[in-house]
């Protein structure tokens, strides 16, 4: 009998020293209230050490080795010694940091209060767990080789909408489309992971309440270490929400190239209408432009037409009538010595008068030395004359001899002159007035200056003045149809010069 209970006692050494769960035996201590207070390590095996890290461990006790679970083991394998129900929970010790699958049970007779607890390390499973449980984003799923659900995370509850309970053995196409299960979309996605190691798809989805959802799905098999299969782990992420913003945003972008090509519509009809306002306007410009060059060519004809009238009236008083007074004064010279002297005196008198006058007439008209002599010389006689009429001091200053230009030139150069001339005798009150011309370069240069009142040039420019005064304008019209640069300068007690740039091109 001893040698059988020794026999038996090494059987059961050698088995718990070759157990891989941890094993020990508890002699729980109660208080006079019957209250479980501690417990003594009565037996321990070597995985007890290995799991545990504890060496030496044998007759100290749980408040010892792990102060922090004192309560909860105490109490757990008290109620196992006192009440023979074996007790099953999973449990994190602080030291050694892990979590123990531990199995109590009572040992022995109960008056020995003996508890033999079997534990396990279950840290890593525990964690894998707890990890699964708190990833909310992804709904992380286990199936069985079948496609049934195996395993259950917080974020697959989340997302779709099932407790653990309602879905644990559940097929996997409880979240398909009934589109998809007719067209057996759950098993070829299976089929496609376990065939190619990893299946990716983005689509549809339906939740417990038959809503759908735009999913991520990520499929990969599980093999054991022989390369059997033995599930699959399946990965769901809900992006409804990257779905709606991604439509938002594709609206968004939608409208605003709807926008664009609306402006752009927008701006090809005002540039249209821009085009037709354009060509409107070149062509009023171009009516314009033509008008202006009528205009300019009427003037220019209607002064020529002038300048041949005065002419012809001109040479009419001198050749005509002219030839007519001097008949008339010789007449008057014969009478006068049949009649005497002082009869015909005051007559006399008379035609010489109206001979002067038809004589100043004519040069005011068209002066016949302008024809007949050129510039220069018609230019020095009105000087002399208009000074010795009016009685103010003129000079004259040829630079050209006897060199002759285009007609139109010589007439208007003479009649700028003789405008200026006319208005520093009438409105400067001047003691000196100065004429003088000169070829300068490729021009012809007139000056006209006196050392009068002078007078604000600007003041008669303005439309209105000018309708009634014409010399500056008709001064400025003639230079300007010939291409000519006219300048007035003057200003209130300076003077007056005016000066003029003929080209002499062609001339
Ligand atoms: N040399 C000058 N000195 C002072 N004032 C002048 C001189 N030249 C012109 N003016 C002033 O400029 C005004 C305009 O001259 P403009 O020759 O244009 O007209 P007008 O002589 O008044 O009339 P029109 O020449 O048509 O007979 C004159 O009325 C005069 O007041
Ligand atoms: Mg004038």
């Amino acid at each position: 009998m001893r040698d059988r209970e020794s026999q038996f006692e090494s059987m059961y050494r050698l088995l718990c020293d070759h157990m891989a769960e941890g094993f020990c035996i508890l002699e729980m201590l109660f208080d006079d209230a019957g209250n479980p207070r501690d417990g003594i390590l009565r037996e321990v095996n070597r995985a007890y050490e290995v799991q545990t890290g504890r060496v030496q461990a044998l007759g100290r006790r749980i408040s010892e080795l792990a102060p922090e679970l004192q309560d909860a083991w105490v109490q757990a394998f008290g109620g196992v010694a006192r009440t023979g129900e074996p007790a099953r929970f999973e449990q994190r010790a602080a030291t050694p940091g892990k979590w123990y699958e531990v199995h109590a049970f009572r040992w022995g007779a109960p008056e020995q209060r003996l508890v033999g607890v079997l534990f396990n390390d279950v840290t890593q499973r525990k964690l894998d767990e707890l990890m699964a449980q708190s990833v909310l984003e992804y709904a992380i799923i286990v199936l069985d080789p079948e496609g049934l659900v195996r395993s259950w995370n917080a974020g697959a509850q989340r997302i779709k909408g099932y407790t653990r309970e309602e879905i644990l053995g559940r097929p996997l196409s409880v979240f398909y489309t009934p589109e998809d299960i007719a067209a057996d979309r759950p098993a070829q996605v299976l089929a496609l992971a376990a065939q190619s190691g990893r299946f990716d798809e983005e689509g549809w989805r339906v939740r417990r309440d038959g809503s759908r959802f735009w999913a991520s799905v990520s499929v990969a098999p599980l093999h054991d270490a022989d390369g059997k299969l033995q599930g699959f782990v399946k990965v769901t992420r809900d992006l409804s929400e990257r779905r709606r913003t991604d439509e938002a945003l594709h609206a968004e972008i939608q409208e605003r190239v709807r926008a664009q090509e609306e402006l752009r519509a927008l701006n090809n009809r005002l540039e249209a209408e821009v085009a037709g306002r354009t060509a409107d306007l070149t062509r009023a410009n171009a009516d314009l432009v033509e008008a202006k060059e009528r205009l300019r060519e009427l003037s220019s004809r209607l002064i020529r037409a002038q300048e041949q009238e005065r002419g012809r009236i001109a040479r009419d008083f001198h050749d005509g009538t002219g030839q007519f007074l001097t008949l008339l004064r010789m007449r008057l010279a014969e009478l006068s010595r049949d009649v005497g002297e002082a009869r015909v005196q005051p007559s006399t008198e008379l035609v010489k008068q109206v001979i002067d006058h038809t004589r100043q007439l004519g040069l005011i008209l068209r002066p016949i030395a302008l024809d007949d002599l050129g510039l220069d010389a018609a230019l020095e006689a009105m000087v002399e004359q208009q000074a010795s009429l009016a009685g103010w001091s003129g000079t004259y200053e040829g630079g050209i001899g006897d060199r002759r230009f285009a007609d139109e030139v010589e007439t208007a150069c003479f009649r700028i002159a003789q405008e200026a001339l006319t208005n520093a005798a009438r409105y400067a009150g001047a003691s000196k007035i100065s004429v003088s011309l000169a070829i300068e370069g490729d021009q012809l240069v007139l000056q006209v200056a006196d050392d009068g009142r002078g007078f604000d040039v600007e003041r008669y420019r303005a439309p209105e003045v000018r309708s009634s005064h014409f010399g500056l304008v008709s001064m400025e019209e003639r230079a300007a149809l010939l291409g000519a640069r006219l300048a007035i300068d003057s200003a209130p007690g300076q003077g007056t010069r005016v000066t003029a740039h003929f080209p002499l091109r062609g001339s």
